[in-house]
């Protein structure tokens, strides 16, 4: 069955909510057995398009990889990231959510909040349109990676932050490079779950890049656990195939299709 946001609220002081980026199909359909929540996130940028920054990923790119891994999805929550600057009025964030939610049939949107977009966000709710929050470093709005959070004015500064986004009406909130301490704080604090990265087991969820995870991507901060080296595993297989075709033994008799 299908997951919901009411699903995933009822995880919160319950169960851990498991989340993971996917930008096609083919990866979308694993995750979809095992994931809570997937994200169709701006950090294509990267993943993709080999991009320094996410600020490029166009409302275009967004459609067409939520397209794709929609086409993966049977149980999971899929979310999408609206791309920077297509939400800086409120008008213009209703009409490209509507447009991501009606062409894609994802169940809802995140954005970074910019400690100003709090009206945003509640114009979205009031118009029906579910949105998960993202705090501490948005990549969006922020040049530099550092720890948010990390003193007692900073941590209540967050905490507050964290607040107008749930009273604004967020189902969810992504809490990005924040300290153990003001994660723990603003988790206890909430009742809508928050999905941390680089943000401590306090969090009542975590995310990270995929292809990250995975041994793929080459981006290896201390955050990010290696479960698999990917990148190893292809090269050797690419270089079996290469020695292959060298040697002709690939194709053999068997690779060819019935009867031609
Ligand atoms: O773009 C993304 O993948 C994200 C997650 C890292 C939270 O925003």
């Amino acid at each position: 069955m299908r997951k919901n946001i009411l699903n995933i609220l009822k995880k919160k002081n319950k169960t851990k909510i498991v989340c993971l980026t996917a930008y096609s199909k083919s990866v979308a359909k694993i995750l979809d057995k095992i994931c809570d929540i997937v994200l169709v996130g701006d950090s294509m940028a990267h993943v993709l398009y080999g991009q320094t920054n996410t600020h490029s990923v166009s409302l275009k790119n967004i459609i067409q990889h939520t397209i794709s891994v929609k086409k993966g999805i049977k149980k999971s929550l899929l979310v999408v990231d609206m791309p920077k600057n297509s939400y800086n009025s409120l008008k213009k964030a209703k009409f490209n959510a509507k447009k991501i939610l009606n062409l894609t049939k994802c169940d809802a949107v995140k954005i970074e909040n910019n400690n100003g977009n709090f009206k945003i966000l509640e114009g979205l709710v009031k118009a029906k349109i579910p949105v998960m929050g993202h705090i501490g470093y948005t990549p969006q709005f922020k040049k530099k990676f550092k720890l948010e959070g990390d003193s007692t004015s900073k941590k209540e500064k967050l905490l507050q932050e964290a607040q107008r986004i749930e009273k604004a009406g967020a189902f969810s909130i992504v809490l990005e490079c924040v300290s153990p301490a003001a994660a723990k704080l603003i988790t206890q604090k909430l009742s809508i779950p928050t999905i941390g990265i680089a943000s401590s087991k306090f969090c009542d969820g975590q995310i990270l890049v995929t292809d990250d995870m995975l041994g793929l991507s080459g981006f290896y901060p201390k955050f990010v656990k290696k479960y698999v080296n990917l990148t190893r595993i292809i090269e050797k297989a690419v270089k079996k195939y290469s020695r292959d075709v060298k040697l002709a033994k690939f194709p053999s008799n068997k690779h060819f299709l019935n009867g031609r």
